[in-house]
């Protein structure tokens, strides 16, 4: 398929699932190729077809919105914001949840992809902050919309590439090494929960004091989609509570959230808020 009218086509399509072209715009070749095996399989001749193929088969919407996820990740991607969550906000997290008497910090991942990012958040809480809070547990509920990926977040093997950002240190206390995969031992397993779940649907229950909403709303949604998806993430924050998005999002105008300084993509949720 030409590069031409697979760009036509997802600029006719993307409004429709609710999603923007400006997030697309480096990453689509990646949609284009499955929406290339997607025509083949249903024998159809290019993109003109295939649209009209989703204007007669409703069935067809939310398998192309399936293929518009993209599923990039990996351990300790931007590094600047786990040594944010490092130095300042699970430390200050941490203290805040103690003089409450919580027993421990809950945390949500939000579009885990293969798992790559809860991981690095256990294990920097196990190798680092948890260690001067050895009465507070960190639990993490880790949720996406895809079940394969969330299938290889359990069973937590990955190939090299995922890793070549981790601190020195990391590779030989937290994995197993054979053969080129690296499987991450089960004590950095423990405390991480996986559901399938659609952002736009549901969200797992309880409050929680640190959220990570990372390369996903506040990239793929539209605007309407970006401020449905605040308005139900300020819902399962406590107030205090940190919502970690990527290096180059920004969040849509709210009342609610101030920025942290810190990091990139650290917000607060006001006390009040
Ligand atoms: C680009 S990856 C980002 C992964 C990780 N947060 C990171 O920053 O490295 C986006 C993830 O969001 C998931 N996703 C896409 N749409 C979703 C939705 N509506 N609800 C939940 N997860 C979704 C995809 O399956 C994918 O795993």
């Amino acid at each position: 398929m030409r590069d031409t009218d697979c760009t036509a086509f997802l600029h006719w399509c993307l409004p429709r699932l609710g999603m923007r072209w400006a997030g697309y715009r480096r990453v689509r070749r990646q949609v284009c190729k499955r929406l290339g095996r997607r025509m083949t399989d249903l024998g159809l001749a290019g993109v003109s077809a295939y649209r009209r193929y989703l204007e007669t088969h409703p069935a067809e919407w939310p398998v192309l919105d399936g293929f518009c996820r993209i599923t990039v990740s990996r351990f300790y991607r931007d590094k600047g914001v786990f040594a944010g969550l490092e130095r300042h906000v699970l430390p200050a997290l941490a203290r805040q949840a103690a003089a409450r008497g919580q027993a421990g910090l809950r945390c949500w991942c939000a579009g885990c992809a293969s798992g790559e990012e809860p991981y690095s958040l256990n294990i920097l809480w196990q190798l680092g902050p948890g260690r001067d809070f050895p009465r507070l547990s960190l639990t993490i509920v880790a949720t996406d919309a895809d079940a394969v990926l969330l299938e290889r977040a359990r069973a937590g093997r990955y190939g090299p590439g995922s890793l070549r950002d981790v601190p020195a240190g990391w590779l030989d206390t937290a994995f197993e090494h054979s053969r080129g995969v690296y499987r991450l031992r089960p004590a950095f397993r423990r405390n991480v929960a996986f559901r399938r779940q659609d952002i736009r649907q549901r969200l797992p229950g309880g409050e929680f004091d640190l959220v990570l909403c990372r390369n996903l709303a506040f990239t793929y949604f539209d605007e309407a989609g970006q401020r449905r998806v605040v308005e139900r993430l300020a819902r399962r924050l406590r107030p205090g509570g940190v919502l970690v998005v990527g290096r180059r999002e920004r969040l849509p105008q709210s009342e609610t959230f101030t920025p942290s300084a810190g990091a990139p993509g650290l917000y607060r949720k006001r006390n009040d808020g």
